[in-house]
């Protein structure tokens, strides 16, 4: 039950699920998008035309075809527009929505990239607080059901991964001040 932190590509993940930074309309785009259907192949793009798009905040599943990952959980991050539009809670969805659907298919590794901090724009310390802090409250409420025992956070360049460290070691050092259970 636990969240690592490294640099790589998403697409090369042999995890049980990978998930992609996708927009409302899961057809596709850019960055990871882009990326994660290059490899996967058009199969995944056929898959996700019957998806009917996906809300914000929320995620859909499909196979995951040319990946080594078996499952691609799609979920559409919210654009950054000066953080009053509820972005932050947004972004919070998208890391419990994925997690929530990789358990219910008996995932039991995922993949996650460094969601809506690409072209959406998101304050890249900020976005990564939030999907630690997420990420490691999930586990922490899920872990006796046997679940997800692996969560990796796969960063693209060395900029997005010392953020990601310096988020997981606040948690940490937050988690460690708490105060102690009585006895
Ligand atoms: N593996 C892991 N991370 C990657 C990869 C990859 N192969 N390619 C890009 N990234 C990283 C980016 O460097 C960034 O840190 O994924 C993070 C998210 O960036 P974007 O892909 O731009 O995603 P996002 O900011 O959520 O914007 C989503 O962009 O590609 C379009 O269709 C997509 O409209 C949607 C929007």
């Amino acid at each position: 039950m636990s969240l690592k932190i490294i640099l790589g590509d998403i697409t090369e993940q042999k995890t049980d699920a990978i998930v992609n930074a996708a927009n409302t309309s899961l057809l596709g785009g850019g960055g990871v998008d882009g990326a994660i259907h290059r490899v996967a192949g058009p199969g995944l793009l056929e898959e996700c035309r019957g998806l009917r798009g996906c809300e914000t905040g929320q995620a859909k599943i499909t196979k995951g075809y040319r990946l080594p990952a078996a499952y691609v959980i799609h979920t559409p991050g919210p654009i950054w527009q000066g953080g009053g539009q509820g972005e932050a809670e947004l972004l919070a969805s998208c890391y419990k929505s994925c997690l929530d659907l990789a358990a219910a298919h008996q995932c039991k590794t995922i993949a996650f990239p460094s969601i809506s901090t690409g072209v959406y724009r998101f304050p890249l310390e900020q976005g990564a607080a939030i999907a630690v802090k997420t990420i490691l409250q999930w586990l922490a409420q899920n872990g006796d059901r046997q679940q997800v025992q692996q969560v990796t956070m796969v960063c693209f360049d060395e900029k997005t991964k010392q953020a990601y460290d310096q988020a997981l070691t606040e948690a940490n050092s937050f988690a460690g001040n708490k105060p102690k259970a009585e006895a």
